[in-house]
C-alpha cells in the first residue's frame, strides 16, 4: 500500500481505497445522496471503492462498441455464461458442485427471495426467519401475506446464536419455508457446520423449503469459512434454493445480475409451476459481463479489498472497545457491517436518530432489521480510513457527551 496515496497496486491494477469525500458525493448513488451533505453515510451495503479493472474493462467494451442488441456469449444465451461463472466459482471456492440446468439467472436477490416464497407457500403459511435480519426478507414475508415466525439471534456474550428450542411447536405447524441468510446480515455471523447441520435437521424434520441467501459469502474474514447450505448433502440440496450474486463482494449492486440455484430438478420444476421462467425477466448484458469478469478475473482485487476491510474492522473494534464501552458489538466474521448495540447510551428515541442528530452520521436503523431493535444501528465500514476515522470520532464524541 502506498501510504501517501492510499492506493494499492496488485497484479498491475491500482485500487483506490481513498476516494475523496467530494469524489464520492459526485456519484449519483443512494449512499452519498440520500442525506444532507454534512451527514456521513454508513448505511446501505455498498463500498466506497472503485471497481476491479476487469469489470470496468468489460463494461467499457460494451459501451465502446455500442453493443446493445440481444446478446449471445460463446455461441450461447447469456444465461449460460452467468451460470458457468457461478458454477466455476462455487467449485473452486467452496468445493460445491452445481448443475448448469439448475442455475437460473435473475436480476436481483430480493426478487430471488420473493419468487420462492410465492412458489413454495400460500397466504397464511408460516415462514421462519432468524431475527434481526436484512429488512426485505421481512417485507417478502409480510407483503405476500405469509406469517413471519421469528427465530431470535441471541447474544451469548461472544457471538449471536440461535436455538430451535425457542420455537414453539405450535408456531411451526403451518411453516413451509426457512429463510436463511448466511453469512448473516446484520450480525456478521458465518454459521459453523454444526449450526448449519442443526438447521438441516430442523428443516428435514418439518419438511421445509430453505431459501438460502449467500450474497455475503465472498466477504468472509480469516479464521472463518463459508459453507453453502445446499452442499451439506443431497437431502438438504433437494429442498434448498440458493441465492447469490457478485454484486456485494465486487461492489456492483446497480448492475442487477444474480442467480437462483435449485438443489434438484424436482424443486426447480415445482418452482416453475407457479413462477414461469419468463416472469423472472432476464439479466442486463452489462450486469452479465460485469458478473462474469468479477467471478472469473477479479479475485486479486477482492483479496486486496479484504485486506483493507480487515484493517477497517480492526480499527472499529479498537476504537469502540477502548473509547465507548456503551456501544457493544461482536467483531463480524464476514461482511463489512457491524451490528452495534447502543442500548446503554443515555438517549431518547432510536439509536439511528441519536447518531443522525448528534453525530451527523446515517447508519442503518436497527428497527428496520427487527422492530425490537431500535436501540441498535448497523455500521457500514467499507470506506476509506480517513472517512472511517471521522465516523468513529463522531460516534465517540456524541456518546461521550451523553455521559
Ligand atoms: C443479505 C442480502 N441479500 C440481498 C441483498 C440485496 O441484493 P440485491 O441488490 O441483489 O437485491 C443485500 C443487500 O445488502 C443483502 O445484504
Amino acid at each position: 500500500m502506498n501510504q501517501a496515496t492510499g492506493k494499492l497496486i496488485t497484479g498491475g491494477e491500482t485500487i483506490d481505497f481513498e476516494l475523496s469525500r467530494s469524489a464520492l458525493q459526485a456519484r449519483r448513488n443512494v449512499k452519498w445522496n440520500q442525506y444532507e451533505a454534512d451527514v456521513l453515510p454508513a448505511f446501505v451495503a455498498e463500498m466506497d471503492f472503485a471497481v476491479a479493472a476487469p469489470i470496468q474493462t468489460a463494461i467499457e467494451r460494451i459501451v465502446r462498441d455500442g453493443d446493445y442488441g440481444y446478446p449471445q456469449r460463446d455461441g450461447k444465451r447469456v444465461d449460460a455464461a452467468v451460470a458457468a461463472a457461478f458454477i466455476a466459482r462455487m467449485k473452486t471456492h467452496y468445493g460445491w458442485d452445481v448443475s448448469p440446468d439448475l442455475v437460473v439467472p435473475i436480476s436481483d436477490l430480493v426478487q430471488g427471495t420473493f419468487a420462492p416464497i410465492l412458489a413454495f407457500s400460500d397466504p397464511g403459511d408460516g415462514v421462519i426467519l432468524q431475527t434481526p435480519n436484512y429488512p426485505p426478507f421481512r417485507e417478502a414475508i409480510t407483503t405476500t401475506e405469509r406469517r413471519l415466525i421469528s427465530l431470535p439471534m441471541r447474544d451469548d456474550g461472544t457471538r449471536h446464536v440461535f436455538d430451535f428450542g425457542e420455537l414453539a411447536p405450535a408456531a411451526c405447524k403451518d411453516a413451509r419455508i426457512f429463510v436463511l441468510c448466511n453469512p448473516q446480515n446484520p450480525t456478521g455471523r458465518v454459521f459453523r457446520r454444526d449450526e448449519l447441520l442443526a438447521i438441516a435437521r430442523f428443516v428435514i424434520e418439518h419438511d421445509l423449503i430453505v431459501v438460502s441467501d449467500e450474497i455475503h459469502s465472498d466477504l468472509v474474514y480469516a479464521g472463518h469459512r463459508h459453507i453453502p447450505f445446499a452442499s451439506l448433502g443431497p437431502d438438504v440440496a433437494a429442498r434448498t434454493v440458493t441465492l447469490n450474486s457478485a454484486t456485494k463482494s465486487f461492489n456492483i449492486p446497480g448492475l442487477r445480475c444474480a442467480v437462483l440455484a435449485f438443489g434438484s430438478d424436482a424443486l426447480r420444476a415445482r418452482f416453475h409451476k407457479r413462477i414461469p421462467a419468463r416472469l423472472l425477466g432476464g439479466c442486463n448484458i452489462i450486469g452479465v459481463d460485469a458478473t462474469v469478469a468479477a467471478w472469473m478475473e477479479s479475485q486479486p482485487w477482492l483479496d486486496a479489498v479484504m485486506a483493507h476491510l480487515t484493517k477497517a474492522r480492526d480499527l472499529v473494534t479498537e476504537v469502540l472497545r477502548t473509547e465507548v464501552s456503551d456501544v457493544r458489538f461482536h467483531v463480524p466474521e464476514a461482511t463489512y457491517l457491524a451490528w452495534l448495540d447502543c442500548r446503554a447510551i443515555k438517549q431518547t428515541g432510536s439509536a439511528f436518530q441519536f447518531f443522525h442528530d448528534q453525530a451527523r452520521i446515517a447508519f442503518s436503523a436497527g428497527e428496520t432489521f427487527d422492530p425490537a431493535c431500535a436501540g441498535f444501528v448497523r455500521l457500514n465500514f467499507a470506506t476509506s480510513m480517513p472517512i472511517l476515522r471521522e465516523i468513529l470520532d463522531r460516534v465517540v464524541g456524541s456518546v461521550k457527551q451523553t455521559a
